[in-house]
């Protein structure tokens, strides 16, 4: 037998190919339930619940809590975010817990319920509400919880129309400023404009500036050091601050809310705090996901803080194989292919801002395309699920998702113990 040095060249060139595609073919990623997920799972069902659930461990909130307490110390006052924890009883737990009464709210109507449902609450809009919403709050506020709202004021426009709201109503009104420290998504971007809206402040008797928001997620995704973006955001801080505290002299009020942070950034804060290496403008923190911390969150930043809330979904069907409508073949080559989308399980309920996390290597099939009503999911042979099994999501994020079921179903030493309603 001749083999002729190109064919010697062609054949491993086309070893190389093979070798190649080995390596890129995915490994099968499957696993059943880890006993942590087994015992979600029996408690689901000894509650007889069957149909997609919210779940929050409270166990792992409460370590959340824990953990975000010990960072901000005595460094900060802390300011719950309540749209990212869109509950009553998860609310009253993390002030129970935190020893806070203050929230930050987006939604007027939250602010209502939170009011009805906690007078005392200390309230700073996270974003400047339409003037329109803000009278409907005002209308249905009993005097003085109105007044004492921190309502968030982005430029000059927004302050004139809430400046004719209180002379219209006869009624005072606290201005909280919100100042762009690098995220640029409005608010009081020079320090001249600041000064113009201090001045509009001081003019009526009926407003009284109540401090600075600024609020700079951007220093954790941003290429670079986070602690470097922080010093940034700080310095600009210090410098609306100091531009506020020379223009109103006197009348710079003597408690200022000076609000900044989020979940993905407060870490830093309190770790420069505790290193001490220079003074901070900001007195306050807000964070909420971080506390049931979705997928989003999964940030360096929050390396010490565990995923507290899951999406549970009732297996309807679990077939052998998948299959594409139209293409016959087309699923057994796929799964031929990528061993972890041999068999297929069709969820009650689907198409949440979540991925799948338990059976691990459960994925959803790239062509099958999306459903809310019973979402096609794949599984590898080595998984084993039966109908009315359940399989489990982390949502990506929790204000929207929250609202999605009903009540959250609160787990705790395996069994659920409670009920929370959400703001719906
Ligand atoms: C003004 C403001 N502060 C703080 C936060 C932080 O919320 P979380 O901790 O849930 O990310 C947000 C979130 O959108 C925000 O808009």
């Amino acid at each position: 037998m001749h083999l002729s040095r190109r064919k010697l060249i062609q054949g491993s060139l086309a070893l190389g190919a093979l070798g190649t595609a080995a390596w890129l073919k995915p490994a099968d990623q499957g696993k059943n339930h880890s006993i942590y997920f087994q015992a979600l799972s029996a408690a689901l069902t000894h509650a007889e619940i069957a149909r997609p659930t919210l779940i929050i461990d409270k166990t792992r909130l409460l370590h959340n809590i824990h953990t975000l307490k010990t960072h901000i110390g005595e460094y900060y006052g802390y300011r719950i975010v309540v749209k990212s924890l869109p509950s009553l009883p998860l609310l009253d737990l993390i002030a129970r817990e935190t020893g806070s009464r203050r929230f930050m709210l987006f939604d007027e109507r939250f602010i209502l319920k939170l009011l009805a449902h906690r007078a005392d609450s200390d309230i700073l809009l996270g974003k400047p509400l339409p003037v329109m919403a803000a009278n409907k709050v005002l209308t249905q506020t009993p005097e003085p919880s109105g007044s004492d709202i921190r309502w968030l004021v982005d430029s000059l426009e927004r302050l004139a129309e809430y400046r004719k709201l209180a002379v219209q109503r006869n009624q005072h009104l606290r201005l909280n400023l919100e100042i762009d420290v690098g995220l640029h998504r409005g608010g009081f971007q020079s320090e001249s404009t600041l000064m113009a809206a201090l001045n509009m402040i001081r003019e009526e008797p009926l407003l009284h500036f109540d401090g600075l928001m600024g609020y700079e997620p951007h220093i954790v995704k941003i290429p670079g050091t986070p602690s470097t973006h922080l010093d940034t955001v700080l310095n600009q801080y210090q410098g609306f601050l100091a531009h506020a505290k020379a223009q109103l002299g006197e009348d710079f009020p003597s408690q200022p809310i000076l609000n900044t942070a989020g979940s993905p950034s407060y870490q830093l804060h309190t770790h420069r705090a505790r290193q001490a290496q220079s003074s901070t403008p900001c007195n306050e923190l807000s964070a909420g996901s971080c506390l049931v911390k979705p997928m989003d969150f999964d940030l360096p930043s929050l390396s010490d803080h565990l995923p507290a809330c899951f999406i549970a979904a009732p297996v309807l069907k679990s077939l052998p194989d998948t299959r594409i409508p139209g293409v016959p073949g087309l699923g057994e080559l796929m799964a031929w292919w990528n061993p972890n989308l041999k068999k297929s399980v069709f969820s009650y309920g689907g198409n949440w801002k979540a991925q799948p996390v338990s059976p691990e290597g459960l994925t959803y099939n790239p062509l099958y395309g999306r459903s809310s009503n019973q979402e096609m999911l794949n599984a590898s042979a080595s998984i084993h699920l039966n109908m009315n099994d359940w399989i489990f999501l982390r949502p990506t994020q929790s204000e929207a998702v929250f609202l999605q079921f009903g009540n959250i179903a609160v787990y705790e030493q395996n069994q659920l113990v409670d009920s929370w309603p959400v703001l719906a």
